[in-house]
């Protein structure tokens, strides 16, 4: 795993985006396709805006990029003001000239009976878009990625899980109350976020310390599903330097690149 500790979200956000415009450019060049696995939540707010920027004012096109995202809160529908969807539409999608057909994000209005057509689908979409070559990440205190909640094994697939109590307390702001707060969602994965061919996790804040170190220092456990990650052959995690302050193995020595 490459760690990389950045003076501020905005630089990290930053580096991040330019992976994303070389890929993007590169696949562009080469006339194919570059599939993109997205996150939600405030950790890639950051990020979206500088790739709406390069798109405004560099003339950077999404039409050759697919994407898909983590995971969507079951029972909210696409106009909830906090399903993934509208969220993605907001702060990116709208801004940019992805075509619509090239996006793809988990059916939060999906009926019982539907779910797991609808994993399987989401999956062999996945497959046939030629896998993903770079999945964007954030991690929840928990120690999920996507909804992936403590106890979620290596192997699993798309599939509809419940959240845990801790992820859905710290949710319950946005949804003014805990009550108001889906106990399900649809999520990737784990398994299908690891076959991603590049993995970029974002952690801003002290808040994120204790389980930034624990997933990524700690013993790789589905107790931790972050902790996977360790195993991935291409791995950056991007931390300022609130997020990365209990990590202990943060010397010149180590593969740390301060910027
Ligand atoms: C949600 C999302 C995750 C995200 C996590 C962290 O639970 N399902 O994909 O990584 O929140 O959110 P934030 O970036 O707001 O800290």
């Amino acid at each position: 795993m490459r760690f990389e500790i950045h003076p501020s979200v905005e630089e990290g956000s930053r580096q991040v985006a330019v992976r994303i415009r070389d890929l993007i450019q590169a696949g562009a060049a080469e006339g194919r396709n570059v599939v993109l696995g997205l996150a939600t939540g405030s950790s890639p707010l950051s990020l979206y805006a500088e790739l709406v920027r390069m798109h405004r004012e560099e003339g950077l096109s999404f039409k050759n990029v697919i994407t898909f995202n983590l995971d969507e809160y079951l029972g909210l529908g696409r106009d909830h003001p906090r399903s993934y969807w509208r969220f993605m539409h907001e702060q990116l999608f709208d801004h940019v000239d992805l075509p619509g057909e090239q996006i793809h994000i988990p059916g939060g209005d999906l009926q019982a009976d539907e779910v797991s057509d609808f994993c399987r689908g989401y999956e062999e979409a996945i497959r046939s878009a030629g896998g993903i070559d770079l999945q964007i990440l954030g991690i929840g205190r928990t120690g999920h990625i996507g909804f992936n909640e403590p106890g979620a094994g290596r192997n699993s697939r798309t599939m509809r899980v419940t959240l845990d109590p801790l992820t859905r307390q710290d949710a319950a702001g946005g949804f003014g109350g805990l009550a108001h707060v889906p106990k399900e969602a649809i999520t990737m994965g784990c398994a299908t976020i690891l076959n991603a061919r590049e993995i970029a996790l974002l952690a801003w804040g002290e808040s994120k310390a204790e389980i930034v170190a624990e997933a990524f220092e700690g013993e790789v456990k589905d107790e931790v599903p972050a902790s996977y990650l360790q195993e991935h052959a291409s791995v950056t995690i991007h931390l300022d330097e609130g997020a990365g302050k209990l990590l202990t193995a943060l010397k010149p020595e180590d593969s740390l690149a301060r910027c």
